[in-house]
Parts: structure tokens; C-alpha cells; sequence
């Protein structure tokens, strides 16, 4: 067995765990990374499209943005489309001159382990196995296999970054956590393909067949979603029918123009909110989707794991910087707060956008939450206060502060 020390152990290699990695490295904050899958994987999953205005600032602090400032898009707006009418939500003038970047996840992680690469920082890509052992104790460790050799990581801290389905979360005892979750009964079909985008900027569409993104990676790059039952299954959407039914989803005039080409990848996510509760536990802390999911309408999954991130950079910093030891423990109870706020707008978007008849049956509660929703959305959209309050909220609230 190998024993190595450092500072602070990272589970996982997503953009959660690389950008804590790249912005304790800034602070002399020595860090190694755990990863079950091989750099490869992990370099070619796509993800989220839309980074708020507070992530871009991070990715610029950490030193990675270079890339990003070169081939990313600032979107100064995006449109909601309902029943066929068309509403700009100015994000610019509605939030006093910010806005959100279109640079997809595969670009932010690759431009990470790019960087982690360069220093020659210690990640273990497929590695199995995993463990977090001692957490109640000064002293925890994690444990793995990797290349057929075992290892034990002796470290101050571990930062869980493994997702929703990682080892992290379940370090926690059962009966020390809460886990308040809600699954929908759909996800979003996506597909990504070689086409010009269908419009310049983002179109989320509402429509009795229900809900259709129009988005995009470059110009030359689209990414389109459409709202499925969550029984259905990648091989029954062919690329015609899938772009069959967009058609019939987006504004008409958009349908009329949009390019179809062979999809380069076509995958199903299941859409959930979900949120563990403490997100710290002894010397763990949880971040990302290993605590918390939000269903993607709002485009804030990513945008929340950087948030968090940047917290538990701060606190790590005034810990060993500062020498306040007691500050990682304010970490669970300053995320949350920010946490919620997110899952409440992603939730109500969803709401919103989505439509939730499911098997047709016909009930009271369904009538009511349709008409409701409906309601809801043109009284937001009729008038610059409730349009602002979307775009407040899109943009990303500002992070904490510590
Ligand atoms: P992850 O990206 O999940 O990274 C966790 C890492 O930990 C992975 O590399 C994993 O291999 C590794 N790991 C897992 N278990 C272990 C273990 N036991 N030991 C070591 N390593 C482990 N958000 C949006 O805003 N827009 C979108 O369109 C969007 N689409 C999505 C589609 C899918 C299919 C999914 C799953 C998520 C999507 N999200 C989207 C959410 C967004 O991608 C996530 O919020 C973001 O990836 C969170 O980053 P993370 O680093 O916290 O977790
Ligand atoms: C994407 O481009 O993948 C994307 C954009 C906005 C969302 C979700 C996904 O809300």
C-alpha cells in the first residue's frame, strides 16, 4: 500500500472537483484528485451550455478563462416562447449591464484539466474502489485502486465532488442526513449537431406537446432539447422524429428555418430536484451534484456547483491562509442558503415550462396546476418587473460573500 500526504483530497474529476483543485493550487493549497473514469470520458461528457456571469468571473480568477473570453459567446439575452408568441427577456438592461456566456461544460473541463496538467498535479483517473475512512477524526483518509496498486491518501480535508451518484454523500450516516427530492415524470432528449443554431440567442418553448429548448455551442454547433415521458428510451427517437416534433414545438417561424443535420450525440436526463442536507459532515464537505441536483430549465447545475466552489475555496483559504480552522464549519449552512434559492427558481421555471398531463388522465389538480402555470407565466411576462425577476435570477445570484 501507498501512503501519501497532502492537504485536502478531491472525489472526483468533474468541473466541481477541478475547479477547487485549480483555485487551492492558486493558494499554495497542495490537493490530489480521486476519479473513477479515464481522462478521456471525463473530457468528452456533454453537459451544460449557459454559464452565468459569477462562474465566468471564477473561471477567469482561477486562471482558466483565456479560452473561454476567446471562443465563448456573451448572450445578452434569451427569449421565452409560449404557445407560439415570442418574449425577449433582455438580460442586459433588465440586470443593469450583466450576462450569461455560452461555453459548454466539455470546454470548461477541458480547459481545467488542461491547466491541472500543466502544473503536473496529481489526479487518479480510473480509479476504484474509493473510500473515505476517519471523517469524525483530524486525521481522515481516502482509500482506492489504481493501476493494481492500493493507496491511502492521508489528508486535512476532503472535498466530495462525485456527483450524484458518488461515494461522498453516503459517507454520511443515514440518519445524519436529510434527502429532499423530487423526480419528474419527464426528461429532456437532447441532441447535439453540425447545423447553425436556429436563432442567435437561447429559445425555451412551451407548447401543448410540450416544452423544447433551442440552444447551442458555436455558430456553426446547435444543441436542441425536447421534454419526453421518462420511460421513453434513446433508440425509439430517431434523428427524423426527433426533429419532427421540434419543429412542432419551436415558434413557427423558427420551425420554417431551422437546419437539420445528423445528430454527433443524442442522450436522455432524467430531470429531478433534489438537495442532502447538512452538505458537511466532520472534515467532508459535499459539493455539486454530490448534494444537490436541479432540473437543467434554468441552466444552473454547473453554475451551482462552481457557486459552492467558490465558498469552499474561501473557507479552505482563511483555514490555512488566516489559520481560522473553525471556518470550514460554516460551510453547509452558507451553501444551503444560496442552494435553495436556486432549486426554488429552477423548480418554478420548470413549472412553467413543462407540460405535466403525462397519461392524458384528466383530474382536477391537473386542471387547476395547468391553468395556474399558465396564469403564473404571462403575468411574469406582461409586465418589466416580473421580466426582471427572471433575469435577476438567470444571470445567477451574486455568490457568497464571506
Ligand atoms: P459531475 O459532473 O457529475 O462530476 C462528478 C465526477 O465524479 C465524475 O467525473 C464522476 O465520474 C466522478 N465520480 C463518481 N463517483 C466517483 C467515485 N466513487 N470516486 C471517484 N470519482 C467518482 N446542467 C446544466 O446547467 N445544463 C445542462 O444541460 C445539463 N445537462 C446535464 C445532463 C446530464 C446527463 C447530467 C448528469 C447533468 C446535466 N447538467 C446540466 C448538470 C451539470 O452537468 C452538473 O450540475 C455538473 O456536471 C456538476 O458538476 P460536478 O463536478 O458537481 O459533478
Ligand atoms: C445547453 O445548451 O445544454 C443548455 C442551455 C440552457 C439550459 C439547459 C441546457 O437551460
Amino acid at each position: 500500500m501507498q501512503i501519501i500526504h497532502t492537504k485536502v483530497v478531491i472525489v472526483g474529476a468533474g468541473p466541481s472537483g477541478l475547479l477547487l483543485g485549480q483555485l487551492l493550487s492558486l493558494h499554495g493549497i497542495d490537493n490530489i484528485i480521486v476519479e473513477l473514469k479515464s481522462a478521456e470520458y471525463v473530457g468528452q461528457r456533454i453537459r451544460a451550455g449557459i454559464l452565468e456571469q459569477g462562474t465566468v468571473d471564477l473561471l477567469r480568477a482561477s486562471g482558466v478563462g483565456a479560452r473561454m473570453d476567446e471562443i465563448g459567446i456573451p448572450h445578452d439575452g434569451f427569449e421565452l416562447a409560449y404557445y407560439g408568441k415570442r418574449f425577449r427577456i433582455d438580460l442586459n438592461k433588465l440586470t443593469g449591464g450583466k450576462n450569461v456566456m455560452c461555453y459548454g461544460q466539455t470546454e470548461v473541463t477541458h480547459d481545467l484539466m488542461e491547466a491541472r496538467a500543466e502544473k503536473g498535479l496529481a489526479t487518479y483517473y480510473e480509479s476504484s474502489n474509493v473510500q473515505i475512512n476517519d471523517i469524525l477524526s483530524r486525521h481522515p483518509s481516502v482509500s482506492f485502486e489504481h493501476n493494481g496498486t492500493s493507496y491511502r491518501l492521508q489528508c486535512d480535508y476532503v472535498a466530495g465532488c462525485d456527483g450524484f451518484h458518488g461515494v461522498s454523500r453516503q459517507t454520511i450516516p443515514e440518519e445524519k442526513r436529510t434527502e429532499i427530492e423530487r423526480v419528474y415524470p419527464f426528461g429532456w432528449l437532447g441532441v447535439l449537431s453540425d447545423t447553425p443554431p436556429v436563432n442567435h440567442e437561447l429559445i425555451y418553448a412551451k407548447h401543448e406537446r410540450g416544452f423544447a429548448l433551442a440552444s447551442m455551442r458555436s455558430p456553426t454547433r446547435s444543441r436542441y432539447y425536447i421534454q419526453v415521458p421518462s420511460t421513453d428510451t434513446v433508440d425509439q427517437w430517431s434523428d427524423d422524429a426527433f426533429w419532427e416534433e421540434l419543429k412542432k414545438r419551436l415558434p413557427k417561424d423558427c420551425a420554417d428555418k431551422l437546419i437539420t443535420g445528423p445528430s454527433i450525440e443524442k442522450s436522455i436526463a432524467p430531470l429531478r430536484s433534489f438537495v442532502c442536507e447538512p452538505m458537511q459532515y466532520g472534515r467532508l464537505a459535499l459539493v455539486g451534484d454530490a448534494a444537490h441536483i436541479v432540473p437543467p430549465t434554468g441552466a444552473k447545475g454547473l453554475n451551482l456547483a462552481a457557486a459552492d466552489v467558490g465558498l469552499l475555496h474561501k473557507l479552505l483559504c482563511k483555514v490555512y491562509v488566516d489559520k481560522e480552522e473553525h471556518q470550514f464549519t460554516r460551510y453547509s449552512e452558507l451553501a444551503l442558503e444560496r442552494v435553495w434559492q436556486t432549486e426554488r427558481f429552477s423548480w418554478w421555471l420548470s413549472n412553467m415550462l413543462h407540460d405535466f398531463s403525462g397519461d392524458n388522465t384528466e383530474s382536477m389538480e391537473k386542471l387547476l396546476f395547468d391553468r395556474f402555470m399558465n396564469a403564473e407565466l404571462s403575468f411574469y411576462l406582461s409586465n418589466e418587473t416580473g421580466m426582471k425577476l427572471i433575469a435577476e435570477q438567470y444571470v445567477g445570484l451574486s455568490h457568497v460573500e464571506i
